[in-house]
């Protein structure tokens, strides 16, 4: 009867560890109380809390490279009903899974993507366990031999199903504006600040499906798949079918600071 199987009624996150540390924490937990504020759930521990438990499951399973997965629900009732049910407990529930190692960036070739109508609602920016949408959208890439689709709405190009969107154009780096259209990626608001802190010039702006298709690169980023480039977007070569040069700069900064957080001098 918990509400999280009934009504996908929770917020969830999805935290990568390196060497045992947990990446971006402060960030993870802070978007994590903003879905739970937006759908109105307590946020069942304080950031301390949070943090000794999580630590614990990093522990337990051994530290080294992960990833943890974590969900919130509204919490059991004893009868199905919509409505907020009174004086209820959520339900906190946690897992470390594997991560898969880091790339070796010479030998990353690109991935091919599909450009689909974004079908999802309009509060995008909750990271809400109700994830059918996206799981829909996610199959029919890889029924199209494509990694990830790219979700077009009102002419724009928004983010992927399970990831953020970056082009580049000329030499500056594009990403749209947070908002309710888009979840605020940790991953991007790292990249962001990688941008600005190594002088690449960088704007958030909307990005049209006609700018996407002329990009002269695409990239994707989430927490597990860290920073991905984009070489095929249907029919479209982008970046002449390979990684281009923002991208490889890109990456190894991110890599650096995977490096950082490993030794203890980056949260
Ligand atoms: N998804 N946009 C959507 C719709 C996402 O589901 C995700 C991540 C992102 C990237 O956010 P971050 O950089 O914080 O991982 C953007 C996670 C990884 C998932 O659902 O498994």
């Amino acid at each position: 009867m918990d509400r999280g199987f009934l009504f996908g009624d929770g917020v969830y996150e999805v935290i990568p560890v390196y060497g045992g540390r947990l990446f971006r924490l402060a960030h993870h937990l802070k978007r994590l109380h903003n879905s739970l504020n937006a759908v109105r759930i307590a946020n069942p521990l304080s950031i301390d809390a949070w943090e000794t438990m999580l630590t614990d499951l990093v522990d337990r399973n051994a530290g080294g490279d992960q990833a943890i997965y974590l969900q919130v629900t509204r919490g059991v009732a004893d009868k199905r009903d919509h409505a907020f049910p009174e004086n209820i407990t959520p339900t906190l529930f946690a897992m470390s899974t594997a991560m898969a190692a880091s790339v070796d960036i010479d030998t990353v070739t690109g991935t091919s993507v599909i450009t689909l109508p974004d079908i999802r609602w309009k509060l995008c920016n909750i990271k809400a366990i109700t994830l059918l949408p996206n799981v829909m959208l996610r199959q029919q890439a890889i029924d199209g031999d494509c990694a990830e689709a790219i979700l077009i709405k009102d002419g724009f190009a928004i983010e992927g199903a399970a990831s953020n969107l970056f082009i580049v154009r000329n030499g500056l780096l594009i990403t749209p504006p947070n908002g309710p259209a888009l979840l605020p990626g940790i991953t991007r608001d790292l990249i962001i600040e990688l941008a600005a802190n190594h002088a690449i010039p960088f704007r958030e702006a909307d990005i049209t499906e006609e700018a996407l298709f002329s990009a002269d690169e695409v990239w994707l980023t989430s927490s597990t798949r860290e920073i991905s480039p984009v070489t095929r977007l249907d029919d479209t070569v982008i970046s002449g079918g390979v990684p281009g040069p923002l991208w490889r700069r890109m990456i190894t900064l991110y890599q650096d600071y995977k490096r950082a957080i490993r030794d203890g001098k980056a949260g």
